[in-house]
């Protein structure tokens, strides 16, 4: 399989770097740069690298360096931000630092011929954010492109196969950065695209079936997109030497419970274990308002409910879940901050029954397991579900989570959601919900004062999930859920909407 190296020199859009590679259909994945040697990239056959950009500038001492060997390794390499200047400096080239120039957001380019810029007009709008740019390109490169203030947008070395650009193809304001990083990957490097999603669920599938066995597999099964479509590959492997349990913890959407019930059985036909334990978590969740703690609470009592079904199962040696790429960035990798505990990664408990987890999944971005998922044959309201949370509603409860809070949280959000999907909005919003805030205000129902809950409302729109808009929903949209919400549900006196795009904010509240 032809793949490209992402070397991770701490940006914040090397994920938005692989995806864009992959949605071309070539496997991309990250590597911090302190991981893997020059001498390894050559080795393990990679078709090109991607220096990717960096908060820092190439003359701290404890900036991030690389061995200059590997611009002589015959592989091809593209810089971006950071790793243009990188690719400059470790050249010989010269880089201007220290605020002499500082270019932030949409820029115009213009550009000179080059391999890089087939198909791109000769000016366009590129998305810059830098401080220090190459004032002098090293021995053997050639600038060709520039904007107003900064004299080497683009530079390259044709004969060594080396590009760099200033400012970033991945993000979606460099009008024609899709054409670029294509034209590196096809043009450049000399793909041919061999990385489908079908393919890979059947290669899954094979492998799996050949790693199991006729060993028995418990699967975490929470109903979202991922475990689902995790399930369902491991479904066709193995079949009924897969146990799927379904731990209904009681902080689920209104009926939810009842769906995926409904979906496993009778659609697929497995083997689903149910356990109703809505009691149990929210014995361990009492008192407990801290988000961390929540998320770790509920990722460890998941693990116990495993252990125990899995006990009645018999031996079982392996348990399967739907983690996916981004949580295990976002849990904390070598060169990301920890954002939040994602249950089911960073909330594992270090002692458990099992002998081994698998993960099919964790290689894959959200889009690619929603492919996987209508290669396996998967319905596509299933599919295409917004994601939901593992912790569930608990981190949509604000403050303490009580089975009333709970009811009335779930109460709340099913009318959102009915009456975004009635006004035709579900197209534009990929994850909209109510939150249950721990702010009571005054209120007045006729003539009489009320001292209510605040329910906010949070819709956004994102591909990724790593940054997202919050949506621009019509409102009267607005205005029809919130007067239902302050009718209809006991003790909601107020209803807000969340303007806030992730970053600063995260999607969930918790
Ligand atoms: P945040 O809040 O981190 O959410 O911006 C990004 C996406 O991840 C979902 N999310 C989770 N999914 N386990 C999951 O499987 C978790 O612990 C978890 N926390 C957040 C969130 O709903 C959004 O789609």
């Amino acid at each position: 399989m032809e793949k490209i190296l992402v070397l991770d020199f701490g940006g914040q859009y090397n994920q938005l770097i692989a995806r864009r590679v992959r949605e071309q259909h070539v496997y991309a994945e990250i590597r911090p740069y302190n991981k893997i040697t020059a001498r390894e990239i050559r080795d393990e056959g990679y078709k090109g690298v991607i220096f990717t950009g960096g908060p820092n500038s190439v003359y701290d001492e404890h900036s991030p360096h690389y061995d200059p060997a590997v611009l002589d390794a015959g592989i091809p390499i593209l810089g971006i931000c950071y790793g243009c200047q990188l690719m400059a400096w470790m050249g010989g080239g010269e880089i201007c630092a220290a605020n002499a120039i500082s270019e932030y957001g949409k820029t115009a380019f213009t550009h000179r011929n080059s391999v890089l810029f087939e198909g791109v007009p000769e000016e366009s709008v590129c998305w810059m954010s830098h401080t220090d740019y190459v004032k002098t390109v090293p021995a053997g490169f050639t600038v060709t492109a520039s904007t107003a203030s900064c004299p080497t947008a683009a530079m390259e070395d044709a004969n060594r196969k080396l590009y760099a650009v200033q400012f970033h193809p991945e993000v979606t304001h460099t009008q024609y950065g899709r054409e670029i990083l294509k034209n590196f990957i096809y043009g450049v490097c000399g793909c041919k695209g061999d990385w489908h999603m079908d393919d890979f669920a059947q290669r899954s599938i094979a492998y799996y079936k050949k790693k199991i066995g006729d060993k028995k597999v418990v699967c975490a099964l929470s109903g979202g997109v991922d475990s689902s479509v995790a399930a369902v590959l491991l479904h066709k492997a193995i079949g009924k030497n897969l146990t799927c349990i379904f731990v209904d913890h009681g902080l689920l959407r209104k009926n939810e419970g009842d769906f995926v019930e409904h979906t496993f059985t009778k659609t697929f036909d497995m083997h689903l274990i149910r356990v109703n334990a809505q009691e149990r978590f929210l014995t361990r969740l009492k008192g407990v308002t801290d988000p961390e703690t929540k998320r770790k609470i509920i990722g460890e009592e998941f693990i116990r409910v495993f252990e125990e079904e899995g006990r009645k199962i018999g031996k079982v040696p392996f348990l399967a879940q739907g983690t996916i790429y981004p949580d295990i960035i976002e849990s904390g990798s070598d060169n990301a901050d920890t954002i939040k505990s994602h249950h089911n990664v960073g909330g594992l408990p270090d002692v458990i029954d099992f002998d081994e987890i698998i993960e099919p999944l964790r290689n894959l971005f959200k889009d690619e397991v929603r492919a996987v998922g209508e290669a396996l044959g998967i319905p596509k309201q299933l599919v295409w579900r917004q994601p939901f949370p593992g912790p569930g509603l608990a981190v949509r409860l604000i403050g303490e989570i009580t089975e009333e809070r709970v009811r009335t949280l779930q109460d709340a959000d099913a009318i959102f959601r009915e009456e975004l999907e009635k006004a035709g909005c579900d197209k534009q919003a990929s994850q909209y919900f109510a939150v249950l805030t721990d702010t009571l205000s005054v209120g007045v129902i006729g003539d009489a004062r009320t001292y209510g809950h605040t329910v906010a409302l949070r819709s956004v729109t994102t591909d990724d999930f790593m940054t997202a808009e919050w949506t621009r929903l019509p409102y009267d949209v607005l205005e029809k859920a919130s007067s239902r919400i302050t009718n209809e549900v006991k003790g909601v006196n107020r209803v807000v909407y969340d303007i806030t795009s992730k970053p600063p904010a995260t999607v969930e509240w918790e």
